[in-house]
């Protein structure tokens, strides 16, 4: 027996988790990471419910065999407003940490009570989004957005191909309006892709809102539940990303390696 840690599983559609994977690096130094991107199923916003939970909750018996995970972080909005109670249930033993949009601490916060929502379209259908807002933003006037193409543009993005500005605002405006003098003053990037734009997000904003990122909310969630073992050290280059299409490209490739992923 060895007395190393088991990996901590990281989990998204795509690279989006990656704005997790951060995040969680900060807080729990001594782990070690296995990435996993399901990108033959990218994206995720439109996949039909039922395939898309029939999917996931099959493809996490498989991961939690091989990997072994102390627990699992599903940074991914779409999935887990979807399939985390599924996961739980049918994974009783396993510790999952989830991603959901931030309704609840965009509520506390805002001044004018115009919050808006930006996701898949997956996210905004969600009977979970629609509970959160209930149950944490029934004051509030929330505005979900759902966008077809964010998350390929974030995709497209941070690999470094062009992303023409017009497509991106054309995306994000619905984000922006008045009512009765007051201007939304929150935007929820309820989509984990969509950090790696919030600077373009800043800079095309008709005016400046505050847009919530959950990542080290998670992050800290996840340092809750896993003890700190200040004794153990991470092995060195032993974090993996593993991309369910097995074929991932030359830039998936370097971005992985970037984020010190080795890519399998
Ligand atoms: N990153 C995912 C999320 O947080 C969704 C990306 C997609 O598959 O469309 O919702």
């Amino acid at each position: 027996m060895t007395d190393a840690p088991r990996p901590i599983l990281v989990f998204d559609s795509g690279i989006g988790g990656l704005t997790v994977l951060r995040e969680l690096r900060v807080l729990m130094p001594e782990r070690n990471f296995v990435y996993v991107a399901d990108d033959a199923g990218f994206p995720y916003g439109n996949w039909p419910e039922d395939e898309l939970r029939a999917r996931v909750v099959a493809l996490f018996g498989r991961l939690i065999d091989e990997f072994r995970p102390e627990i699992s972080v599903i940074a991914c909005n779409t999935a887990f407003t979807l399939v985390g109670s599924d996961l739980r249930a049918t994974y009783p033993d396993h510790v999952f940490v989830g991603t959901v949009p931030a309704i609840k601490p965009a509520a506390e916060r805002t001044r004018s009570g115009l919050i808006s929502v930006l996701a898949t379209p997956g996210t905004v259908k969600r009977a979970y989004t629609r509970d959160l807002i209930q149950s944490f933003a029934s004051q509030c006037h929330v505005r979900l957005v759902g966008s077809e193409k964010l998350a390929r543009m974030a995709e497209s993005y941070i690999r470094g191909d062009a992303v023409a500005d017009a497509d991106v605002l054309a995306e994000i405006e619905q984000c922006f309006h008045h009512q009765d003098g007051r201007k939304t003053d929150i935007v929820v990037l309820a989509c984990t892709h969509y950090p790696f734009m919030a600077n373009v997000f800043r800079r095309l904003a008709p005016w400046p809102v505050d847009w919530i990122d959950p990542a080290e909310a998670i992050a800290r969630q996840a340092r809750r539940l896993v003890a700190p073992a200040d004794h153990l050290q991470p092995e060195h280059h032993a974090d993996r990303a593993i991309l369910t299409s097995g074929k991932p490209d030359f830039s998936t490739r370097r971005l992985m390696q970037g984020f010190g992923l080795s890519v399998h």
